[in-house]
Order: C-alpha cells, then sequence, then structure tokens
C-alpha cells in the first residue's frame, strides 16, 4: 500500500516537473499553437533547432527530452549525421580549396565531440540532463579513455595526407594537455601541427572569443584558415573567420 502510494506520488511528482518545464503540453500532446503532436516530435524539433542555433545557452537538456538525446546520441543517425558533415569538408576540400602547399594551409579541428567523444560521459551523467560538473567532467578526461569519433579520424588522416596543417584548438584547459595528448594518440591521431589549449588568460574570455583570438594569430603568422570542424558555434563565430565552417551535431550541451 505504502509503495503504490510512493510510487504515485513520485511518478505524479515527475510529471508535475516534466509538464511545468515543457512548451509541449503533457495533457493533450500539442504544441502551443495547438498542433498535435508526440514527445518524440517535439524533442526532435528541440534537437533541430539547438542544431540551426535558435536555442541558445541552454544549461541543461530539458527532462522531457532527456531519453531522446540519449537515444540519438547512440543511434546510427547520429552517426550518419556526423559521417555527412564529414562528407561536405570533403567535397568543399577537393573542389574549392586552391592549396598552395607552401606551409601555410591550414585547418582547424575542435577535440570534444569533434575528434573525441564524450558521449561515455554522458551516458552516466543523464545525457545533458543535469548541470555540468566541470570538476567531474575534467577528472573523466584526464582518464584519457575518450573514444574517436571515427569519421573525423579519416578525414584527419585524409587532410594530413595533403599537407594542411592540423591545429587542434579546444576549449580544454592547459592542465590537461599531456592525458590530451594521450588519448588522441591512443585512439589514432597523430601528426598534428599544434594543440592549443586555454591558458589562464584565455580562461577570462568566453570560448569564442579565445578561438576568434587564436585564428587572428595564425592569420597574422601567414596561415590560410581553409575549414573548421567543430560541435559548437562558438569555435566559428566572431571575426576573423575560417573559409568554411562546418558543424557537427552535438545536443548534449552547449558553449558560449
Ligand atoms: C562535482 O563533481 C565532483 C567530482 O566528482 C564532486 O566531488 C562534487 O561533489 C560535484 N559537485 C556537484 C555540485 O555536484
Amino acid at each position: 500500500m505504502m509503495g503504490r502510494l510512493l510510487g504515485f506520488l513520485l511518478c505524479f511528482s515527475s510529471f508535475f516537473i516534466s509538464a511545468t518545464l515543457a512548451d509541449w503540453n503533457i495533457l493533450n500532446q500539442r504544441t502551443k499553437s495547438g498542433l498535435k503532436i508526440s514527445l518524440k516530435s517535439y524533442c526532435e524539433s528541440w534537437r533541430i533547432n539547438v542544431e540551426l542555433h535558435n536555442i541558445q545557452d541552454f544549461t541543461v537538456v530539458p527532462e522531457e527530452c532527456v531519453s531522446y538525446i540519449g537515444k540519438y546520441v547512440a543511434s546510427s543517425q547520429y552517426h550518419v549525421d556526423s559521417e555527412r558533415t564529414i562528407e561536405e569538408c570533403r567535397l568543399y576540400l577537393s573542389t574549392s580549396c586552391p592549396l598552395k602547399k607552401d606551409g601555410r594551409d591550414a585547418w582547424l579541428f575542435d577535440i570534444d565531440d569533434t575528434l573525441l567523444s564524450t558521449v561515455p560521459y554522458f551516458k552516466k551523467h543523464h545525457f545533458g540532463g543535469e548541470k555540468l560538473n566541470l570538476t567531474s567532467l575534467e577528472g573523466w578526461m584526464s582518464n584519457g579513455k575518450a573514444p574517436a569519433l571515427e569519421h573525423s579520424l579519416k578525414f584527419f588522416d585524409e587532410l594530413k595526407s595533403t599537407g594542411v596543417q592540423i591545429f587542434l584548438v579546444s576549449s580544454r584547459r592547459e592542465h590537461l594537455r599531456s592525458a590530451t595528448i594521450d588519448n588522441l594518440v591512443d585512439v589514432g591521431y597523430h601528426g598534428w601541427t599544434r594543440l592549443i589549449l586555454r591558458g589562464p588568460d584565455d580562461e577570462l574570455n568566453e570560448v569564442q572569443q579565445y578561438k576568434a583570438n587564436v585564428r587572428k594569430q595564425l592569420i597574422s603568422n601567414g596561415f590560410r584558415i581553409w575549414g573548421i570542424v567543430g560541435d559548437q558555434y562558438s569555435s566559428f563565430e566572431g571575426l576573423p573567420s575560417a573559409r568554411r565552417s562546418f558543424k557537427l551535431p552535438n545536443p548534449l550541451y552547449y558553449v558560449s
């Protein structure tokens, strides 16, 4: 009896939390304008609008979409989406980049959720449904066990063979340098030109400003930044920009 009552109360309270958090109305499964949709469809639209950069600065994945996002990042759809991004990089590189091959052709990559996957971490942390704990995330990163994103790894190697200089520009902090190098090398990345991490001064800036400063520095050193692959808009926005930017899917967290 007590168990059933408790079960009912728990069920009711989580129902109440989702219902108040959502734009989607859990009672009659309609959007604000009255369109009848499923929860899956509601969360799909949340995810697409994150990728379109209409939804910004979110600190957690909405509670009612945690299960949907968890399924997405474990799905073949996520891998197909990522492969498509990389395929577009290849197309651009082969048709629109007259490389000078003078050692000044450059390409930039993010690290997390671009070269290495943090999905195993977020699997244990409610798929972005709980507020990010930097201590805990950095602890996980320092173990150096992040798997590679396989399509990115292939493209990384193809780029290298064209003689393009590869710069890894990450919002990871300097104290993670050796763990990051070990992790990258373990899963097959090698031969980059420079690994740029955030030093104490850069930590005073937002990630977007830090990354723009890095591009400015590279360009003033004579590099032509043909492209960037990243999973966050803060990797591309601001000036100077790269000639093209390629956004990989990431509905788990937002970095500004
Ligand atoms: C963040 O993670 C650390 C390390 O796992 C833990 O000690 C700490 O209590 C966490 N902080 C919060 C606010 O959950």
